[in-house]
């Protein structure tokens, strides 16, 4: 018998707005989901935003004020899909009331806020899910399969690259993003952050790293109003400074001795969420773009010299696939992704198993930025906390 779980969504600007599609289209998708998610209540600080949850979706409430969700005994299940530096107070409070957490990544802008949100979950054994939504893509699952089951032999080197143009314009205005006591640590709390989970996910722990970072724009317009990831400043006003990097890159050796690299910017031109990755073994090779979802580019066969590598479309047998397409070849989307997210945390919820990423993968992936930050300040390698 399904029963149903009241939800709370905290901050509706893109990812509030993804988050509370994904639970609207779970069910029809995952019909198996024990739980059946019923929309409750909004909180924004935006009144505009507000005014447009409700009249988009069914939301029976909508505050300015985010704990009188915590206070709602309606509620069993929030998102928390603000800016980051609210990610700890927020994430920490909804775990203390005792409701499930969905919670977008990075987990705060310090490994300290994100091991504050996992000790709090901890403490009161509540479910998570953290967003990080490309672990979860079939292609992805489908190469982790892949490097598990030794197809590519013994790993030797791999690189990943999260390369992104939504700060390239000169007028794109200052949003929280760019301050570092909103956002954190720009594009490392952004982008490689992302990274770092599908680094892991994909191969295991991260020993140690050495990494530079820049700020290539320095100066931007001022924002004006709730504006989007990627709005372009109409009335410019005069500049003011950036305070987090646009640019990161990093050498990385893994605890398997494996070695490789991650590169993100968030001002590259030309680059639309080129976010992908090339995986290196003894016996073959598996690569990955997100822009092309579907897709692996798989090099396995055991001929070493002048093996080929084919164009994999992947289908039903390959991760979560099945609940979205019949065949192979038919485009998934990124809010797919989030649906999937939304059924590993339902399912955490009903079973009392978890499932996908947890506040423990936004810890270490918080770890790798925190060593990749210090490498950057003190040029050197640098151990990662894991
Ligand atoms: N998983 C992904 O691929 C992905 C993609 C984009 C963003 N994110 C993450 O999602 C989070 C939100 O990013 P976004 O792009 O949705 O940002 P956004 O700026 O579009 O939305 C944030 C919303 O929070 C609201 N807000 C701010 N303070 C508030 C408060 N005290 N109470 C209530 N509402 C408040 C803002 O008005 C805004 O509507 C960030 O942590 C970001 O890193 C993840």
């Amino acid at each position: 018998m399904t029963s149903c779980i009241g939800i709370g969504v905290i901050g509706f600007g893109w990812m509030g707005q993804v988050h509370t599609r994904a639970y609207e289209r779970v069910r029809s998708h995952f019909p198996d989901t024990p739980l059946r998610p019923e929309l409750v209540a909004v909180a924004e600080g935006d009144e505009l935003r507000r005014k447009d949850a409700c009249a988009r979706h069914d939301f029976s409430t909508a505050t300015a004020e985010w704990r009188d969700l915590l206070r709602d005994d309606r509620i069993g299940v929030v998102s928390v899909t603000l800016p980051n530096h609210l990610h700890r107070e927020v994430g920490a409070a909804v775990a203390d009331a005792g409701k499930h957490l969905w919670i977008e990544k990075p987990v705060g802008s310090t490994v300290e806020d994100a091991r504050a949100v996992a000790d709090a979950v901890h403490a009161s054994g509540v479910r998570t899910a953290v967003g990080f939504n490309y672990r979860n893509a079939p292609a992805v699952e489908r190469a982790r399969a892949l490097i598990a089951e030794g197809a590519l032999g013994r790993i030797t080197n791999c690189s990943f690259r999260l390369l992104a143009d939504y700060a390239a314009h000169p007028q794109a205005p200052l949003s929280w993003r760019f301050d570092p006591r909103l956002g954190g640590p720009g594009v490392l709390g952004d982008l490689v952050s992302h990274g770092a989970d599908l680094a892991r996910y994909l191969l295991g722990d991260v020993s140690e790293l050495v990494a530079d970072t820049a700020v290539f724009l320095q100066s931007r317009p001022p924002a004006r109003a709730a504006v989007s990831h990627f709005s372009v400043a109409e009335d410019g006003g005069e500049l003011e400074p950036v305070g987090n990097d646009d640019y990161a890159a990093c050498l990385l050796r893994f605890a398997s001795g494996a070695r490789g690299t991650i590169e993100s910017s968030r001002v590259s031109v030309g680059d639309q969420c080129t976010y992908g990755f090339d995986i290196h073994g003894t016996e073959g090779r598996v690569s990955w773009d997100f822009r092309r979802m579907g897709e692996l580019a798989v090099g396995v066969g055991g001929r070493y010299l002048d093996q080929p590598t084919a164009t994999v479309f992947v289908g039903p047998d390959s991760g979560d696939y099945a609940s979205f397409q019949p065949g192979a070849g038919i485009a998934m989307s990124y809010d797919d992704l989030k649906v999937v997210e939304a059924h590993r945390l339902l399912m955490s919820v009903a079973t009392g198993v978890q499932y996908g990423a947890t506040l423990d993968d936004a810890v270490a992936s918080a770890a790798i930025v925190e060593a990749m930050l210090e490498s950057a300040r003190t040029r050197r390698w640098v151990g990662v906390r894991n």
